[in-house]
């Protein structure tokens, strides 16, 4: 079986805390220490940039909406980040909903999900009522983790974007 994105970035920084000497952990998402997370979503953010000139281009104004797939957060914040204040661009984030939010086998963290701290971060997370965290599930591997941006969590309450979900079944019907 093919570990999970969660097992896989456990065991990068295991492997990164018992060898400090010599080696070096860069977070490839919006997650992770600080300044990770600001870095990844200073990357994306080309994503946002590049929407708002084509959108122009293209249609000679904003976009009415933006809709972007929420994993660890990396894709949405760069998109989101351009329109923050562009309160006529809705914003909508949508999770791994999985085998359903009643099953417990999803990734919404940001819909479902409880404040605390997970792979040095503190963000919205999926965990049980001692803190344990909870397994992620999803069809899609990408998608499959217990936390998420800690920007996009701060985001969430700020009520900006707006957050759903899609359930295993619902992405292979679309
Ligand atoms: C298959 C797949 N879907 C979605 C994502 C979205 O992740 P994020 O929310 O960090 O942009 C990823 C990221 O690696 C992915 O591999």
């Amino acid at each position: 079986m093919e570990a999970s994105r969660t097992q896989l970035a456990s065991e990068a920084f295991r492997c990164w805390v018992g060898e400090m000497e010599n080696s070096y952990h860069l977070t490839g998402s919006a997650v992770g220490p600080h300044p990770c997370p600001t870095m990844v979503r200073e990357f994306q953010s080309v994503i946002g940039r590049e929407t708002r000139k084509q959108a122009l281009e293209k249609w000679g104004g904003k976009p009415d909406v933006l809709v972007a797939c929420v994993g660890t957060g990396s894709n949405a914040l760069g998109l989101f980040h351009e329109f923050l204040e562009d309160k006529d661009v809705r914003l909508i984030g949508v999770e791994a909903g999985g085998c359903g939010l009643e099953s417990g086998r999803h990734s919404s963290t940001l819909v479902t999900g409880e404040v605390g701290v997970y792979h040095g971060v503190l963000s919205y997370l999926l965990q049980d009522q001692d803190g344990q965290i909870i397994g992620p599930h999803s069809i899609s591997p990408g998608m499959e983790y217990p936390g998420v941006s800690p920007e996009l969590s701060y985001l969430k309450e700020t009520g900006r974007p707006e957050f759903c979900v899609a359930t295993d079944q619902e992405a292979l019907d679309g």
